[in-house]
């Protein structure tokens, strides 16, 4: 990760950037502040804008060099849109979009000036603490590996190359105070997405299991309790299931226990979250084909979720308590490795027959939900795991593969999703699917063969569930992405964060407060 972008927040009054961006309506005579910069510049901004036919349409910009009457040298304006009827997401997107048109620019400060047609000048505290989201959230780059060639270099002032365009934006609002409060809780947010995303981009090679829990370390500065069980516990334990994943590869496993308490009660139950953390996955002697197999460093992308969420959590103090448990292992092939037919016994007591060694993380997650429900009594429990290709299949990278034992879980993650635009779409479960992995030789086998393999998937999590209610987030599809979006330009998303943060917030900290 490059040095993080820095955000301030000002009034008006305060002068400008000798660049600035106007993030301004459809109806640009209407924006307060570009409507007093075309005066001062005698008409210039808006004969720019007819010249251009630009319109203020969501997604153009124009650029005015020169006019200092306007108080700044160099004036992009961004279209909006229509602002008036924008939600949450979109002010996200448009500070993302926004920081996307100063990089291209090579512009390293400016001042942002958001304003809502018709309105007397910049936007409330709360929009500008989301487009300074979106916008740092765009400036994430995975780019410690670069050595040269990085691609955004500008010329610093002696001459030296500086890594990246952009690094202080001034975002304009009619309460810099406001803002600055309303930025505590994005700023954890954009701590723990970006940790996300720098574990979930960085190589096999150099994060392991032991580097990957080393790393969840970093949590206990947030207030996190961060607990880590080596080899010898995770034994003593008897997850089978999940040492029989790592036995091919010469680096030890790792369970790591997040814990954060913030509930008025220390002692109420806590929302429990598992992932999937396999720091890379070649399949074992299910050997997966060489064309894209260096995506599965990725295949822990559901566990850097769990910690980022926790991070988040911890970072603005959420009024709950939560309990974060990631198991981590590496799938390899070696002469130790796991075999196609071998029976293992999970930490639950009940025996699976590997059937295939490439379907790891459920055999994973059977333990690390075992151990949870044994130790914590959790409310509930949601799992996020990189489980299937299925899953893209069937849904592509619009929205995650949902699976719970209880609609009113369900229902609070559909409308999460909703508001945060990290959508999800439940898929169903049901007594017939389940039985597709029954076995001949042992309790279950761990696939259930070609057909509906997303939902055979989250069947075998749920025979490890205890009665409480469940919910299992696939996110083959949406966790890793080589399109860029407004708020990513790289490959890892980061996803799940804002929803599972946002539907914590919603519904289990009320009356908390
Ligand atoms: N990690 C993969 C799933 C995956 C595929 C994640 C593509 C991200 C992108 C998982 O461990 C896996 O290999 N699943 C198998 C299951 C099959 C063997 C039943 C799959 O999807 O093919
Ligand atoms: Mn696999
Ligand atoms: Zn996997």
């Amino acid at each position: 990760m490059s040095d993080r972008l820095e955000i301030a927040f000002a009034a008006l009054t305060q002068g400008l950037e000798p660049a600035v961006a106007a993030l301004s309506s459809d109806d640009l005579a209407l924006a307060p502040t570009l409507r007093q910069m075309d005066a001062k510049s005698g008409g210039a901004v808006l004969k720019a804008a007819e010249a251009a036919a630009f319109k203020g349409k969501a997604k153009t910009s124009i650029e005015l060099l020169g006019q200092t009457t306007t108080g700044a040298s160099r004036l992009v304006v961004i279209g909006a849109g229509h602002p008036r009827d924008a939600k949450e997401t979109d002010w996200l997107m448009l500070g993302g979009y926004a920081l996307g048109q100063l990089s291209a620019r090579k512009i390293s400060s400016a001042s942002l000036i958001a304003e809502l047609a018709g309105t007397d000048g910049p936007v409330a505290a709360d929009l500008a603490a989301d487009l300074a989201l979106g916008a740092i959230l765009r400036s994430y780059k995975f780019d410690k590996y670069m050595t040269k060639n990085r691609p955004e270099k500008v010329e610093g002032e002696n001459g030296d190359a500086q890594a990246d365009g952009i690094r202080k934006l001034i975002i304009h609002t009619a309460d810099p105070e406001g803002a600055r409060e309303a930025f505590v809780t994005r700023q954890a947010m954009a701590d723990g997405i970006l940790m996300a995303r720098d574990l979930v981009n960085e190589p096999a090679n150099t994060l392991g299991p032991v580097e990957f829990a080393e790393r969840c370390r970093e949590l206990t500065s947030a207030g996190v309790q961060v607990e880590i069980l080596d080899l010898a516990q995770l034994q003593a334990l008897g997850m089978g299931a999940l040492l029989g994943v790592n036995q091919g590869s010469i680096r030890e496993p790792r369970v790591v226990v997040m814990q954060w308490n913030g509930a008025r009660s220390k002692r109420a139950k806590p929302l429990a979250f598992l992932g999937k953390g396999v720091t890379f996955d070649t399949g074992g002697y299910s050997i997966k084909p060489a064309a894209g197999m260096e995506d599965m460093k990725g295949d822990m992308a559901g566990a850097a979720c769990v910690v980022g969420l926790m991070r988040a959590l911890a970072g603005r103090k959420a009024a709950v308590n939560a309990v974060g448990v990631i198991g981590i292992v590496e799938n390899m092939v070696s002469g130790n490795a796991q075999r196609p037919g071998d029976i293992v016994t999970s930490m639950s007591g009940q025996t699976i027959e590997v059937l295939n060694t490439d379907a790891e993380g459920r055999l994973v997650l059977a333990d690390v939900m075992t151990y949870t429900q044994d130790r914590f009594k959790p409310k509930l429990v949601i799992d996020l795991a990189t489980l299937t290709g299925a899953i893209i299949v069937a849904l592509g990278k619009e929205h995650a593969g949902l699976f719970a034992t209880d609609d009113k879980l369900a229902d609070d993650l559909i409308a999460a999703g909703k508001t945060t635009g990290e959508r999800v779409w439940r898929m169903p479960l049901d007594r017939a699917y389940d039985k597709m992995l029954d076995s001949k030789n042992a309790d279950m086998k761990n696939i259930g063969g070609r057909n509906a393999g997303s939902i055979t998937a989250a069947h075998f999590i749920g025979r490890f569930v205890k009665g409480i209610p469940w919910a299992h987030l696939d996110v083959a599809g949406v966790a890793m992405d080589s399109a860029k979006t407004d708020i990513n330009q790289g490959w890892a998303s980061g996803w799940g964060i804002r929803l599972l943060d946002r539907m914590v917030a919603d519904v289990h900290e009320r009356g908390e407060k």
